[in-house]
C-alpha cells in the first residue's frame, strides 16, 4: 500500500488555478521530495493533503483516508510542520511541547517519554524553561519537527522546513529527517533548495501548479535531458556566458560558482569547440572543459525553461 495516493488534485482560487490536476504516489517509509519555486503550489498541495484545505476537484488518500470525505481522520494520523514552524515564540520550550502533546491527547508516562525524546532531538536537554523565541533558528527548527511528530504519526509533512537557516543546520536537520525515515515514518518534504532533492528517494517537480517531472534523482537525470552537457572552468565567467549564448549550438546555460554548464543542441560539438571559441577567438583563459552527467539543478533549470517557453 502507498502512504499517499494523489488523484487529479486541483485547487482553484477565484479564477486562478494554484494546483492543476496533479497525480503522484508516495511509498511507505520513503523520503519524498516536493520541489518547486516560490508560488509553484507546494504549500497549497500540502494544506489539502493534511485535510485543512478542501480540494476544488480530485482527491487523495493519506494513510488510506480520503482528504475529501475523511479529513478528520487524516488530521489525526499525520504530523505537519509549516513554513513558519508553528511554535509559540513567547512560550518556553516545555510549554510548547506540552501544547502540542495536548492537541494529540498525550499524557502521563507517554507524555514524559515523548517530551524527553523531543528535548533530545532538539538538543534542548536542560533548557526546558528557555523562551522559544530566543533560540537559534536551527534549534527552533528541530524543536518544531520534534513537536510535529510528538504523537508518532506514520506520515509527516514538512513544508520548507529548512528555509532561512545556515547550511550546517540544514545538514543536521536532514540527518534528523533520515532518522525518522529509518524508523519507518513516511516523510513528504517541500523545498526550493535543489541540492536537498538529492537526499530524497523520489522527487516531483511542480511549476505553476503543474507536475512537470517525477522520478528518482537518477531517473530525472537520465530521462529528462538527452543532450550532452559541458562543464567549463575558466576566467571571465560572465563574458564567456555572453559569448556562448550567441552560438546556435548552445541550448541552456547556467553558472555554478565559477563553472559554466552548457546544454548543447548539437551532438557534434565538443570540448575543442569551446577552447577555440573562448580561448583562441576571444582570449579568455580556459582551465578545463569536460562532458558531465547533469546535476539535478541542470535538469530542473532545463525543465522550467522549457515550460516558460511553452507559455509565451
Ligand atoms: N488563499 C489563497 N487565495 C488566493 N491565492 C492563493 C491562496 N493561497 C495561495 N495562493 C496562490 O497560489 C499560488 C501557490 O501558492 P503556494 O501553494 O503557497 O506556493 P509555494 O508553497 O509553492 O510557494 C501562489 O500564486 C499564491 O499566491
Ligand atoms: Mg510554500
Amino acid at each position: 500500500m502507498n502512504a499517499i495516493e494523489v488523484k487529479n488534485l486541483t485547487k482553484i482560487f477565484g479564477n486562478f488555478t494554484a494546483v492543476d490536476s496533479i497525480n503522484f504516489n508516495v511509498k511507505q517509509g520513503e523520503i519524498f521530495g516536493f520541489l518547486g519555486a516560490n508560488g509553484a503550489g507546494k504549500s497549497t498541495t500540502i494544506r489539502m493533503l493534511i485535510g485543512i484545505l478542501e480540494p476544488s476537484s480530485g482527491d487523495a488518500l493519506v494513510s488510506g483516508f480520503s482528504i475529501k470525505n475523511q479529513s478528520d481522520l487524516v488530521k489525526k494520523n499525520i504530523g505537519y510542520m509549516s513554513q513558519k514552524f508553528s511554535l509559540y515564540n513567547d512560550l518556553t520550550v516545555v510549554e510548547n511541547i506540552r501544547f502540542f502533546a495536548g492537541i494529540y491527547g498525550l499524557d502521563g508516562k507517554k507524555y514524559e517519554e515523548r517530551k524527553k525524546w523531543v528535548l533530545k532531538v532538539a538538543n534542548l536537554e536542560n533548557m526546558e524553561n528557555t523562551i522559544t523565541g530566543s533560540l537559534p533558528g536551527g534549534i527552533k527548527q528541530r524543536l518544531a519537527l520534534g513537536t510535529a511528530v510528538i504523537h508518532e504519526p506514520k506520515i509527516v509533512f514538512l513544508d520548507e522546513p529548512t528555509s532561512g537557516v545556515d547550511p550546517i543546520s540544514r545538514r543536521n536537520f536532514w540527518d534528523l529527517i533520515n532518522e525518522l525515515s529509518e524508523n519507518g515514518t513516511t516523510v513528504l518534504v517541500t523545498t526550493h533548495y535543489l541540492d536537498e532533492a538529492e537526499y530524497c528517494n523520489d522527487i516531483i517537480l511542480i511549476n505553476a501548479g503543474k507536475l512537470i517531472a517525477q522520478g528518482t534523482s537518477q531517473e530525472l537525470k537520465t530521462n529528462y535531458i538527452k543532450n550532452p552537457i559541458l562543464e567549463i572552468e575558466g576566467e571571465r565567467v560572465v563574458d564567456s556566458l555572453e559569448i556562448l549564448e550567441k552560438e546556435k549550438w548552445v541550448g541552456e546555460t547556467s553558472i555554478f560558482g565559477n563553472y559554466i554548464h552548457v546544454i548543447l543542441n548539437d551532438n557534434t560539438i565538443n570540448e575543442k569547440h569551446i577552447y577555440k571559441l573562448l580561448q583562441e577567438q576571444n582570449g579568455i583563459k580556459i582551465h578545463r572543459v569536460e562532458k558531465i552527467t547533469p546535476t539535478l539543478e541542470d535538469v530542473f533549470i532545463h525543465l522550467i525553461e522549457r515550460e516558460s517557453k511553452k507559455n509565451v
